[in-house]
């Protein structure tokens, strides 16, 4: 392929900063984590930021921070990456299937709303893409009933809400910094959170349930006579330092990260104007925020001369990486049969959708290239 859908913008930068972090001596979690979390948490504007392994495990760790257990309900999106879901089985909770909104792929009020019970204990509204949900419109339908709202800001680092960073507003938040993601780590997570005991209790869980961790022990005076203990079963869910090392790089490295992907999908919009003219949609900004661009869908209308498999097969052809859009959970096999009601914007969105390539080095010469391929195909 000459044209991959998502190269990380990675550079001699984390190069240096990672082999500064083996050379230290102290590569597992440490105080380059902390400093990770200081930072991120400072980015976002939140009290709380918790690193983790992966957004899977960010999500893991939320849910049991929002008290989320066996025989409780969850809302969430089908359309969304499957570790969405999985995170609510996990916990020994029951996944409900909300519809989405036609225009940006998020859950609304609408679409939760008939599906609450008084078995529901929380909902997971996903920035699908990077474009920011409405969170507060959400908060006024669950705050009330007592139903938390777990963000999975997993593609949202970089995305604005109300003029703010997205996932601030939420009581937990989680974050992904997995390749396709703006901001990298290789693998990686957070969990963002308001409470302290929450927080505390997450950093706990996140290393077996240790009392004291495993840095602050070898930090300590005490040394080796400060003992641990095991209060609650906890998970081995910590990142690394080596990986927190690249994550300070890279979130210096978000505000651009950011501005290219905006500039380029406007590119986008503007080569790929005869498709929109079509009835063809690329994903844009809501009403309530500014998305990063994370993932870059164009919805192919109904009746489009061409199938979005023969489209993709077509790009393939010319060398070009696309993606078909965003999955449907409940169209899988773990969850098939379970959706409580007709999905029928989400199997709209995930049938016809595809993501675009879209990264900080893509040239504007190989985006014409793109655009050209995806123009010919489609006749
Ligand atoms: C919405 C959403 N949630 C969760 C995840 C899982 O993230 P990770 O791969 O970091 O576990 C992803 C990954 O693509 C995602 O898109």
């Amino acid at each position: 392929m000459t044209i991959p859908v998502m190269i990380p913008w990675l550079g001699e930068e984390e190069a240096e900063a990672a082999a500064e972090a083996v050379r230290s001596g102290w590569i597992a979690q440490g105080p380059r984590v902390a400093a990770f979390e200081q930072a991120f948490a400072e980015h976002l504007g939140v009290p709380h930021a918790v690193a983790v392994s992966s957004c899977t495990t960010a999500l893991h760790l939320a849910l049991i921070g929002a008290g989320v257990g066996p025989g409780d309900e969850v809302v969430v999106p089908s359309f969304s990456f499957i570790a969405t879901a999985n995170a609510v089985t996990y916990v020994g909770a029951v996944p409900v299937f909300a519809d989405v909104d036609p225009a940006d792929g998020n859950l609304t009020p609408a679409t939760v709303e008939p599906l609450l019970t008084d078995r529901t204990r929380a909902v997971i509204a996903v920035d699908q893409g990077g474009v920011p949900v409405d969170l507060a419109a959400l908060r006024a339908l669950a705050d009330p009933r007592g139903i938390t709202v777990v963000e999975d800001a997993a593609c949202a680092a970089g995305s604005t809400y109300r003029g703010a960073p997205a996932g601030r507003g939420a009581a937990l938040a989680a974050y992904s910094f997995h390749p396709r993601k703006l901001l990298t780590t290789g693998e990686g997570g957070m969990v963002t959170c308001q409470d302290a005991a929450v927080a505390a209790r997450l950093r706990r869980l996140r290393e077996h349930g240790m009392s004291v961790s495993a840095a602050e022990r070898h930090a300590s005076a005490g040394g080796a006579a400060v003992l641990e203990t095991y209060d609650e079963i906890g998970f081995n869910h910590r990142m690394t330092d080596i990986q927190a090392a690249i994550g300070l790089v890279q979130l210096r490295k978000l505000p651009a990260l950011v501005e290219r992907r905006r500039a380029l999908a406007e590119r986008y919009r503007a080569l790929l104007a005869p498709l929109t003219a079509a009835g063809a949609r690329l994903v844009a900004d809501p009403p309530h925020g500014t998305t990063n661009q994370q993932s870059c869908w164009l919805l192919l209308p109904d009746g489009f001369p061409v199938s979005r498999g023969d489209l993709l097969g077509k790009l393939a052809a010319a060398g070009i990486s696309a993606r078909r859009g965003i999955m449907a959970a409940h169209l899988e096999a773990p969850y098939a049969g379970s959706a409580r009601v007709p999905l029928p914007v989400t199997e709209h969105l995930t049938r016809n959708s595809l993501i675009l390539p879209l990264y900080h080095s893509l040239t504007e010469q190989q985006q014409d290239q793109v655009a050209a391929a995806l123009l010919g195909a489609a006749g």
